[in-house]
């Protein structure tokens, strides 16, 4: 015998009552309210109804009332509405608004009986349904967790590649070590207070790190030479850019990051090289990284001369302004004091060459004020630049 309870609500007793005994002797447990308040006070005391069964007209709160909360609060109930009006419009109201059945006083045992068996199986589906669904979101939501978690290991592996491809470039030319790492620390200060958001940040801090990796198909002779170079071992020099595209740019999670390596030694002006961009033609990053990479050179010591100040550096690229570099991007880079440079610089030089991970994968999280913390000194590991004198001409 089914123990299903039905919450009868109407304002007549007699009808309450009729109904109540009905639904006994078709085996239901019938719980009796007065009005909609009553019903709705049951429902939030115990919600557990298998069915409503309601009276449409009632003074307060009318059936269709009680409905609409009903389907708002407790949207797996079942609702069936009882009227004496014989109304097309009145059963259409209460379908659109949600009820699963309607019924016709004066209605018989059996009509009664197997509306409502059909509403709670109704219900019954429903509840299957959600039950379905909810399994489904949950499994979803673990496998997304599971991708998450993989996705972390690529990103890891990833930089693991990064790591190993600065090394081979630092196996070619020891001369200016921890370059690579420092420019890649003031190209990200630069983009974070350009505003720069974290996906692209990575983008950028990737081709800013990578940026001279094609010198590992420079010859020696010119790679290494001291003096000037002739005009045709400068042409193989400046070759370095597309080499360093093509190879990073098969790679593809650094296919975006291969831009800037191809145009890091652009110039505003249009004068740069391989391609002679000007302007906006030049990747942001790239346009960012010619003033990180030449604050760099400057303020490095070389040996043939001492490296300047951080302040005469900034006066040098503010005097380059419009020719070599981007002038909105120098305005932004000319608001960062000399001694938050010079800080960074510290911080990066301080740094152990153990994993660089997070350096290219920059955690926003944890900026310090301009945004120069998340380059966490550990996490730079460098690959030794080749060269960058202060005229950045090679
Ligand atoms: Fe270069």
């Amino acid at each position: 015998m089914s123990q299903e309870r039905i919450l009868v609500v109407d304002d007549e007793p007699a009808v309450r009552s009729i109904i109540a005994a009905m639904l006994q002797r078709s085996g239901y447990s019938p719980v009796l309210a007065n009005g909609a308040e009553e019903a709705l006070i049951r429902l939030r005391e115990d919600p557990a109804y298998d069915l409503v069964l309601s009276d449409i007209m009632m003074p307060g709160i009318d059936g269709i009332s009680l409905l609409d909360r009903i389907s708002a609060d407790h949207p797996g109930t079942p609702v069936i509405l009882i009227t004496a009006v014989h109304d097309i419009h009145v059963a259409t109201n209460a379908f659109r608004r949600g009820a699963v059945d309607y019924l016709l006083k004066p209605f018989e045992r059996a009509q009664l009986e197997s509306v409502v068996f059909r509403a709670i199986e109704h219900g019954r589906l429903r509840q299957q349904h959600n039950a379905y669904r909810q399994n489904l979101e949950d499994a979803v939501s673990a496998r997304t967790a599971q991708l998450r978690a993989a996705m972390h290991e690529l990103e890891r592996s990833y930089d693991i590649t990064l790591e190993a491809m600065g090394d081979a470039l630092d196996l070619r030319d020891e001369e200016t070590e921890g370059h690579s790492r420092r420019v890649t620390a003031y190209t990200i200060a630069l983009a974070r207070a350009l505003g720069v958001n974290s996906d692209h940040l990575s983008i950028i801090a990737r081709g800013a790190f990578l940026h001279d990796i094609g010198k590992i198909a420079t010859p020696d002779a010119i790679l290494h030479k001291p003096g000037r170079l002739t005009a045709a071992e400068m042409a193989i020099m400046r070759e370095h850019c597309r080499s360093g595209y093509e190879m990073v740019s098969k790679i593809p999670f650094l296919r975006d990051s291969a831009e800037i390596v191809y145009s890091h030694q652009e110039r505003f002006d249009g004068t740069g090289y391989p391609r002679g961009l000007r302007g906006s033609e030049i990747p942001l990053g790239a346009r960012i990284f010619a003033i990180a990479d030449t604050l760099d050179a400057m303020t490095s010591d070389r040996p043939y001369r001492k490296g300047t100040t951080f302040a005469a550096a900034q006066q040098e690229i503010a005097r380059c302004s419009g020719t070599q570099f981007d002038p909105a991007i120098v305005e932004v880079f000319l608001r960062v004091p000399p001694e938050s440079w010079a800080e960074l610089r510290g911080e990066v030089d301080k740094a152990s060459v153990s994993a660089l991970p997070t350096l290219i994968r920059p955690t926003v999280a944890h900026a310090k004020p301009f945004g120069l913390a998340s380059l966490t000194p550990e996490a730079l590991k460098g690959a030794a630049h080749a060269t960058a004198d202060p005229a950045r001409d090679r």
